[in-house]
């Protein structure tokens, strides 16, 4: 059961593959970060940007408006959602480390709160797109402070080697922000970090502030003024694996907000507000993918041991991250309970490429075959937003469940909506 309806119902009404969201949980999380962030921080709360990227289509924006957080959107694409939805452009943040000159002129005229700019190109196109729209642009700067994060651990390093934002070491940053300040059509507003995905503790979001905090101090020195805001980014982990924990918002943030404060106080600056971007937090968790199971086999391996491969009606057009990350999730027959004896197996896809893995060793009921459903939960962030139509394949539809009922809030694509393209 997903939002009070049976797998077995949601399969023969919708079809598979299927991403089925619970919209209460959905709205749990959205409120749960945004409530985590006005506990630790009080007044000096910024906004949760929703990273769009992770899941987005008009229904998503229309229940981050109802909760009141904003949205991060980091290509024109993303922003034509925003703008479809009628998604106050207060509350819209724009990333990108290519943004072309078309989405940026879209942006400054939808009237996004704020742009954040990533090279040094951009500060020219940014300020003379909005110089002739005749506006003044809120700015951030991204910035790389020098924090690497990893899965579990993070480390700090003094070089930066990656595409995106000013690398504060290097003293790029430091220019960065004189050419800002010298351009009249922009305003630096603050700084953004976003130091990397599935972090599990707050270490290295405190390592960054830090880094950032110090800056905003040598700003204070040299402009004699403060900058209003700080983005600290997303990364925020969850759990895929049922012995994994999915960080709690209110314990990750309240012990940032402990070395925001004292790092501000050791510097003699009044706290920012302090904004964050949590995607896979709040819908990774949401969502579960459905799959019927059309084919099995056994191979035997090297050792002699037996594995079965266990293949469904989807695979790496709908869920990309084993195939790019090794990321692992876990899968449960959905359509039955079974007491059958398990058996090592490999949920594959049907794909033509031997790494169209789901899951590359799970414990499955040994009598699981043709017909069966396999949950797979976790799906939400990164899954039907990655999605590809490799071999053709139609993307899978989008429903949400609340209450028992279940509706389509992105359609299954057909052969006819991939044909349509060819001329
Ligand atoms: C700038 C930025 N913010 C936020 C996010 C969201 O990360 P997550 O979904 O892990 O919270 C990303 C992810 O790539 C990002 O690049």
């Amino acid at each position: 059961m997903i939002g009070g309806v049976s797998a077995t119902q949601l399969a023969a009404e919708f079809g598979t593959p299927l991403f089925v969201i619970d919209e209460a949980d959905f709205f749990g999380r959205a409120t749960a970060w945004r409530d985590a962030l006005q506990g630790a921080f009080g007044d000096r709360a910024g906004t949760v940007y929703y990273a769009g990227k992770s899941f987005l289509c008009k229904e998503i924006t229309r229940w981050l408006d109802v909760v009141g957080i904003g949205l991060d959107v980091c290509t024109g694409g993303e922003l034509a959602v925003a703008k479809a939805a009628n998604f106050p452009m207060s509350r819209v943040e724009m990333h990108g480390n290519n943004k072309s000159e078309s989405e940026i002129r879209s942006a400054i005229e939808a009237g996004v709160a704020t742009i954040v700019i990533d090279s040094f190109m951009e500060i020219d196109r940014v300020g003379a797109i909005a110089k002739e729209l005749g506006k003044t642009q809120r700015v951030f700067l991204r910035l790389t402070p020098g924090v690497e994060a990893h899965t579990h651990e993070f480390i700090s390093t003094a070089h930066e080697d990656v595409k995106f934002g000013f690398s504060i070491a290097s003293g790029a940053a430091w220019k960065a922000i004189a050419e800002v300040s010298s351009c009249e059509s922009l305003e630096l507003a603050g700084f953004h970090s976003h130091i990397g995905s599935q972090i599990f503790n707050s270490e290295g979001f405190a390592a960054a502030a830090q880094k950032l905090i110090a800056l905003l101090a040598q700003y204070r020195d040299e402009y004699k003024k403060e900058l209003p805001e700080l983005d600290l980014g997303g990364g925020y982990g969850i759990a895929y694996l049922p012995d994994q924990e999915t960080l709690v918002p209110a314990t990750v943030l309240t012990e940032l907000a402990a070395v925001v404060k004292a790092q501000c106080a050791a510097h003699g600056l009044a706290v920012p507000m302090i904004s964050i971007e949590p995607g896979r937090a709040i819908v990774g968790p949401t969502t579960t993918t459905l799959y019927t199971v059309g084919t099995t086999k056994d191979v035997t391996l090297d050792d002699g041991a037996i594995r079965r491969y266990v293949s469904v009606d989807g695979g790496m057009s709908d869920n990309i991250r084993p195939a790019l990350y090794d990321a692992e999730y876990h899968a449960i027959i959905a359509n039955r309970s079974s007491d059958a004896p398990t058996v090592n197996t490999r949920v594959v896809g049907k794909h033509c490429e031997s790494g169209d893995i789901v899951i590359r060793a799970i414990d499955l009921a040994a009598d699981c075959g043709p017909g069966d459903l396999l949950a797979i939960p976790a799906t939400g962030a990164y899954g039907r937003s990655m999605a590809s139509n490799y071999n053709h394949i139609p993307r899978p539809a989008v429903v949400a469940v609340i209450d028992g009922k279940a509706r389509l809030i992105v359609r299954r694509e057909s052969h006819e909506d991939l044909l349509a393209l060819d001329i």
